[in-house]
Parts: C-alpha cells; structure tokens; sequence
C-alpha cells in the first residue's frame, strides 16, 4: 500500500519561554530555536521512519528547501512537492520549560494547494492506496472527495480546528486522528472529559469509520465496530511536546499499512510518541525503529 501524504510544510521558530505570553504583556525568550516541522512534513517523516512507503505532497516556498531535503533524508519520496512563488509556511512556538507549547501558524504555501495540482497529483495513485490529510493546507474537502472516488483509504488528522472542519465530506474518511477535543468538536457533542464519551460519539456520528482518539496522559482509545482497545503512556521526562501526535500518527499508520494488528500500532505509536516527547523540536524528534527497539528493551 502506498501513502499519499497531502500535508503542511512549516519553519517552526521555538521561542523558549518562563510562561506563555498573556494579553497586554511583552515578555523576552530564553533562547530562540528553528525546526523543520508542520503537522504534514512531521507525519510524513514519522511515517518513512516507521518503514512505510510515503510520498509527501503540497507545497514549500523558495525559502523551503531546507524542509524538501529533511524529507528525503528521512525517506521520504518529494517528486510531488511543489515549489511555488511564495513564503512557506511557518510557526511560532512558545516551549515552556515543562515542556508545553503554543503555536500560531502563518499558512503560507500551504495555503495555495490548488484542486487541478489535487486532481493531477491523485493520477500517481490508485485503489487501495491511502491518503492522508491534516487540516493545515487549503482545499482539504477536495482532496478527501477525490481521493474516496478513485478507491484511496482516507486518514483525516482532524487538526488544528476551524469553522470549516464540520463542512467536509467527513462521512468518507476511513481513520480518525483526532484528541479529546477534537473529537468531542467533530462529533457535535460538548467537549466531555470521560474518554469513552467522547469515542462514543465519535463512533455514533461515523460509524463507518476507526477512530483513534488520543487523550494525553490518558494514553490512547480505539474504536472500529464493535473492536475497542486502549493504551496507557510511556512515562518520560517532557522536554517539547510539539509533534507528538504527529508521531503518534505516523507510527500508527504505518503499522496499519503494514498489516500489524491494531494493539501492536497502539502500543508502536505510544512508545515512538513518548520519545518525542523526551526531545526538542518538531522532526527532529521523531524516533527511527532502532530507537524505539532499545526503547522498548527499557520497559
Ligand atoms: O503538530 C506540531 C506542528 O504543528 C508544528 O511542527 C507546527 O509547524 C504546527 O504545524
């Protein structure tokens, strides 16, 4: 099976902080860091990681470069990426010294994915083959439409929320990834802090659907039918949460396209997750399976 990663491609510049800045305040940082990141590029590169066969497409700018080759360095394929005549995207992160961020994203070229490139790009794949999408990139409910019509499995990380999110042909996605909050929001229910609640829900308003709905330090629920499986976390020093649920996702993915059963993506994506967390950055933290072996060996 291949994968089809139609995601967002960010400069993170971290700005580590004693507190997140509030209204009002000016507040000077620690220490100013600049990742590869977006909630696509970290996916992907979770994804080749975790062996699987990725391909990364949307778009970087002409100061993106850097971001292509982080890809292709992780294995990821790029012949679809594409260079537009703009800035790419960045984001500025607060890191506390917890470990806990906040983000705000400027789109950039992420914002110009047009549906001609969408339509030409799902050409390359065929029934069978996965597509996976953030909401971080413009044209996201084409991209799902289009892709269910010529036969592609759709993966849908329902992040960040926004307005838009509810009129997207979501009856076609195929795996939620989604947190508690982002669940409890796709499923039209007030935002509950009983896990089970919220997977409930979910699973009421897309039973057709596998949700994967992750809740911090509460680990992880599952949910296809009438299969309900959970996993707790990896306990670990936090250094930077950021791409965690990135990692997560791609780990998780990669095993379903590998044929593992659910319980071993469960418990892969939990392990490669925690290690991101004992990390800084975005994808730079991303563990290789080497890495997540001798994790495993310490449990
Ligand atoms: O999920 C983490 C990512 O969110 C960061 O890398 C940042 O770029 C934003 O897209």
């Amino acid at each position: 099976m291949k994968i089809l990663n139609l995601g967002s491609l960010n400069i993170d510049k971290v700005y580590s902080v004693a507190h997140f800045v509030t209204s009002g305040e000016t507040i000077s940082s620690t220490r100013m860091e600049v990742f590869s990141g977006g909630k696509g590029l970290n996916q992907s590169i979770a994804l080749a990681k975790a062996g699987a066969q990725v391909y990364h497409a949307g778009a970087v700018g002409t100061d993106g470069g850097a971001l292509r080759t982080q890809l292709e360095e992780a294995g990821v394929r790029t012949q679809y990426l594409q260079t537009l005549d703009t800035a790419t995207g960045h984001a500025i992160i607060q890191l506390t010294p917890e470990g806990k961020n906040c983000i705000i994203i400027s789109p950039g070229a992420n914002g110009e994915i047009r549906k001609d490139y969408i339509r030409q790009l799902l050409n390359n794949f065929s029934e069978g083959d996965l597509l996976l999408l953030q909401n971080e990139i413009s044209n996201v409910d084409y991209a799902m439409a289009e892709g269910k019509q010529r036969g592609l499995k759709i993966a849908f990380n329902a992040s960040p929320i926004d307005q838009k999110l509810l009129e997207y042909p979501l009856e076609l996605v195929d795996y939620f990834l989604v947190n508690e909050i982002e669940g409890a929001y796709l499923a039209g229910a007030e935002y509950c802090a009983d896990k089970w609640a919220v997977l409930d829900a979910m699973a009421r308003a897309y039973p057709n659907a596998a949700i994967v709905l992750t809740v911090g330090e509460d680990g992880v629920v599952f949910r296809q039918g009438s299969q309900v499986l959970s996993h707790g976390i990896y306990r670990v020093k936090a250094v930077d949460t950021t791409a965690a649920g990135d990692t997560f996702c791609g780990y998780f993915l990669a095993g379903i396209a590998e044929g593992l059963p659910v319980e071993t993506c469960l418990e892969r994506a939990s392990m490669a997750s925690a290690i991101s967390v004992s990390r800084k950055g975005a994808a730079p933290s991303i563990p290789s399976l080497e890495e997540l072996a001798a994790f495993a060996k310490q449990q």
